[in-house]
This record gives structure tokens, sequence and C-alpha cells, in this order.
């Protein structure tokens, strides 16, 4: 195409509720970032401790024209200027992204416009292309790591997003979680150590307070080298049984110990299996996107990981905005998509249905 791209992207997989106006130049891998308007849910669902599904549901509802009309004020379009509509299809909490889809299949309809399905994985991955330019697209096959909440997946890149096959996600795949994500394990640990929901940016702020990561020596799951699969399950109990062992003043005082170590196990685990997928499958540049990508220990231990495999380009994050969850890398990675002519008219507009499973 000829011309410039300019979507709005919608997000309401899980406890973000978010709308996003970008802008994709011919030629271009830049996605320029116009407008994003997030409502988090987190306040909400912290008095349970984790995302009440119901609840998000009927938030999105309440949230989501706010949000849509917000990412157009800011980015000055208007509604009828746009070339399409992106939103996620999938995965996630079906009743949440029932009021994205829903919302996107009614704008489409209304303006005329194409609307581009989107997968949320493939989201993460299109925010590496958020507001900067990718360096590893000269140093291709990428590894690309999205650690999230809900997903710990290791997929190798052999192109640009502008020639990403549809199922992409399926055919890079190499590796994945057996069991809880490595955001999850986060979370669950620190749910066990008193942490509010979610408890990941806690546990990186608390170690940070000069926690000894060697203090505790939690288990790494599945060291063999031909596994590039992660299991974090283990992890949760034996911090449990640790914890058990500290009367509350103790346990306060353990705390930036337990998290630098806690964070040292998950930080460990997914470094290890990093390094054999990168050297398997001959890949020149590595990147990590992802709510974790945002976890500080994270990105000054792949810093070192630079020299150790030969990177030609120091690792890649999106910008610390983009690595949780918004609209921005749904409308980015439908930008994508619309390149190549994938999107749905007409009729088939209303035939699209929310998933909850990531595949078929
Ligand atoms: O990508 P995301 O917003 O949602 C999913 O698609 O799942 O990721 C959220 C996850 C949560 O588990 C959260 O605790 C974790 O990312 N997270 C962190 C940090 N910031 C967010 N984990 C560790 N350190 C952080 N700084
Ligand atoms: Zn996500």
């Amino acid at each position: 195409m000829n011309e410039s791209t300019t979507l709005i992207g919608i997000e309401s997989s899980c406890d973000e509720c978010s709308a996003s106006v970008v802008t994709l130049r011919p030629g271009s891998h830049r996605v320029e970032v116009r407008s994003v308007a997030t409502f988090s849910q987190i306040q909400i669902h912290a008095p349970y401790g984790g995302v009440v599904p119901e609840l998000a549901s009927r938030n999105h509802l309440e949230t989501i024209n706010a949000m849509i009309e917000q990412a157009l004020a800011e980015a000055g379009v208007a509604a009828r200027d746009l070339d399409a509509i992106a939103v996620t299809q999938r995965p996630g909490l079906v009743g949440a992204l029932l009021v994205g889809v829903t919302a996107a299949k009614a704008m489409a309809m209304a303006l005329e416009k194409p609307l581009v399905p989107v997968h949320h994985l493939e989201g993460h991955l299109s925010s590496l292309f958020l507001d900067r330019d990718e360096p590893a697209l000269e140093h291709l096959p990428l590894l690309a790591a999205v650690i999230s909440g809900g997903h710990t997946n290791l997929y190798v890149l052999k192109d640009s997003p502008s020639n990403w096959p549809a199922d992409v996600l399926s055919r890079s795949l190499v590796g994945r979680s057996r069991d809880d994500a490595a955001g999850e394990a986060f979370d669950k640990t620190a749910k066990l150590m008193g942490f509010p929901y979610p408890g990941g940016v806690w546990i990186d702020r608390t170690a940070a307070l000069g926690g000894r990561p060697d203090t505790y020596d939690f288990p790494r799951a599945l060291p063999q080298k031909d596994v590039l699969d992660f299991s974090f399950s283990g992890l949760k109990t034996a911090v449990a049984l640790e914890i058990k062992k500290l009367n509350p003043d103790e346990l306060e005082r353990a705390k930036p110990d337990l998290c630098a170590s806690v964070q040292e196990a998950i930080v460990d685990a997914l470094i290890r299996k990093i390094r054999l997928a990168y050297r398997e499958f001959g890949c020149r540049s590595l990147a990590i996107v992802g709510g974790v990508a945002a976890n500080s220990r994270l990105r000054a231990r792949l810093e070192e990981e630079t020299r150790r495999l030969g990177l030609a380009v120091a690792p890649s994050f999106p910008a610390r905005e983009y690595c949780t969850d918004n609209a921005a890398m749904i409308a980015g990675a439908g930008a994508f998509r619309y390149r190549q002519g994938k999107f749905l008219t007409g009729r088939d507009r209303l035939s699209l249905a929310a998933q909850a499973s990531a595949a078929d």
C-alpha cells in the first residue's frame, strides 16, 4: 500500500480497557502512537487477589465508549477518517473480549470500515514497533519472548511484521510454560507474602531494597538442555513452605531477601531457556515483551547476555508503558495485518466471534 494507514485498536481481553489510534507509514515498521486511553481495573480486582471475570466484563461495558472517544479526541482523528478498526479477538476472558469485539463490530459496520481481528499475543509482539525503530529487523531471526500474566512463550521470528504469515504464532512457537505463566508465578508468590494484586511489580520493588538473591534456593524446574518449556508451579509451593517457618515480624524483615530470591529463580529459568532456544535456532537478536518485560532484574540480567550470546544488537524491550496490556499494540498488530489485506469486510464482520483460547 502506498498510503499511510490510521487505525483505532481496542483491547478488553482481561483487566485493561483500552483504545488507541496509531498511524503506520508506507514502507515503515515504526508504528506512530497518536493516542492511548486506558482504564486499568486493578483497583476493582485487588480486594479479591485476582481478576473477577464478571466484574471485568461489566466494567469494560461501562468504560469502553469513553476510552474510544478519548483516543479519537487525543489523536485529533475523526472516526470517519480511520482506515480500519482493530480489536483483540483472542485469547482472554470471553465475557471481557466480547465487549471489545462487539464495540469494534458496531463501529466497523456503522462507519463502513474494515474490521481487523488481532491475536493478543501478536499484539504483544507488535509492541516492539511502537514509537521505535526495531534494530532486530536487520538481524533476523529474532528470538522473541512473550512473558506476561497469562503466557510465557518463546517465538523464533524469521520475517518483519509486514510479512508475518496469518499463523505466525503457531508456526514460530518453540517453547512455552507447561503450567503457570511467569507473571502468574510472580503474582501468586507475591500474594503469599501479602502483597496486593498484581504482585510482580511489588516483588521487583521490594527486591530492590537490598534483597539478596541467593538467600533462598528456590527451584528452577525443567533443567534439561533439550527442553525449551518452562514450569513455574513448583515455585509457589517452595515459597509457601519457607513462609510457614516465619512469624509475621520475621516475614516482614525477610521480604527483601525472599523477593530477590523468588525473582532470581524466575529470571534464571527464563534466561536459561532463552539462551538454549537462541543457540538452537541460530538467532541473531533477542526481544522481550509482555508485563514481565518491565521487570528490572530481567532487564539487567539480559543486558549481561548480550556478550555471552554474541547478540548483534542489545536485547530489545518495548517502552515500559507498552509492556503491560494496552490497545496501541493491538492497533499496531492490526496495522501490519491491514497492510497485508488480512481484514474482514461486508457481512463477514458480523460473524467475528470472541475466543477464550489461544488457538483452535
Ligand atoms: O501483559 P500483561 O499486562 O497481561 C497479560 O497479558 O497477562 O502482564 C501482566 C503481568 C502480571 O503478572 C504482573 O505482575 C507482571 O506482568 N508484571 C511484572 C512487573 N510488572 C508487571 N512482573 C515482574 N516485575 C515487574 N516489574
Ligand atoms: Zn497481555
